[in-house]
């Protein structure tokens, strides 16, 4: 049976953007990916049209992008228009911000003007809990609740920077800056992977000769156009096994 046939089960879990099925096959998951959009912690809430079929594709070409730059990844293959097949694994509960320029929730914390760039890229944690606004933690802090090992911190922070290193060149190339990216990891068997989703829900992506902002923001500050700047990014972006690279 080839990936692309394998059957969708019950639902295991449903967040506010993506459904999580189990599948036949028990080390695999299928992500359906939907076209609800949210912001501050779920109090603001909308639906992009056709945002779930883009971030099912580009999620799939930054994932391949990454794999194929020695980066270990859930993603197993695209299955149609908003279902990815993925690794079933235990996501470590921490959100890993990486930052290249001052924007969003950091330049709000540090009064640093939106737009200002970083001298070396910077990472955040926080704690992926909803009750509480998905909190910043400190590495002692994650460790002591429970969330990961001091060394799984040190891999993840090392992994998340590589991540960086890899999309920001080739994001550049199409014109994209970015901003800021968040990444979930989780475990699978002994290895820790890159999880969840790659997308302008979970990216800032600025136009970088106007600065316009191609992502979420678009949503959450009511820019309108935000079903343009997905279909923008996408046509930038485009398939990564398409690029010849
Ligand atoms: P922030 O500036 O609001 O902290 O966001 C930093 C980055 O993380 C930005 O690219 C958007 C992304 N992000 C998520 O993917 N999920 C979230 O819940 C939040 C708050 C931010
Ligand atoms: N996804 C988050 C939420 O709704 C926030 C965001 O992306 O800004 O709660």
């Amino acid at each position: 049976m080839s990936d692309k046939n394998v059957e969708k089960g019950a639902m295991l879990y449903e967040g506010k953007a993506k459904q999580v099925y189990e599948t036949s096959g028990r080390d695999l998951v299928i992500i359906h990916f939907k076209d609800d959009a949210t912001a501050f912690n779920g109090k603001k809430k909308g639906r992009i049209e056709d945002k779930g079929i883009i971030n099912n594709k580009l999620s799939a070409s930054f994932f391949r992008l990454l794999e194929s730059a020695g980066v270990a990844t859930h993603f197993v293959t695209r299955i149609n228009d908003r279902d990815m097949l993925c690794r079933n694994v235990k996501i470590i509960p921490l959100e890993v911000i990486v930052r290249n320029v001052a924007a969003g929730s950091l330049a709000k914390r540090t009064g640093q003007a939106e737009g200002t760039a970083l001298d070396e890229p910077l990472v955040e944690l926080t704690y992926k809990d909803d009750a509480r606004g998905d909190p910043l933690v400190t590495k002692e802090e994650a460790v002591s609740m429970g969330a990961a090992a001091p060394e799984e911190i040190d891999a993840i922070r090392g992994l998340a920077l590589q991540v960086n290193d890899i999309l920001y060149p080739y994001l550049l190339e199409k014109k994209l800056k970015l901003i800021d990216f968040k990444l979930e990891f989780g475990r699978s068997e002994e290895q820790i992977v890159v999880a969840d989703e790659i997308s302008p829900d979970t990216c800032r992506f600025w136009d970088s000769e106007t600065g316009e902002k191609l992502d979420k923001d678009r949503f959450r500050r009511d820019l309108g156009g935000a079903k343009e700047a997905y279909m923008e990014v996408w046509n930038r972006v485009g398939d990564f096994r398409l690029s010849g690279v």
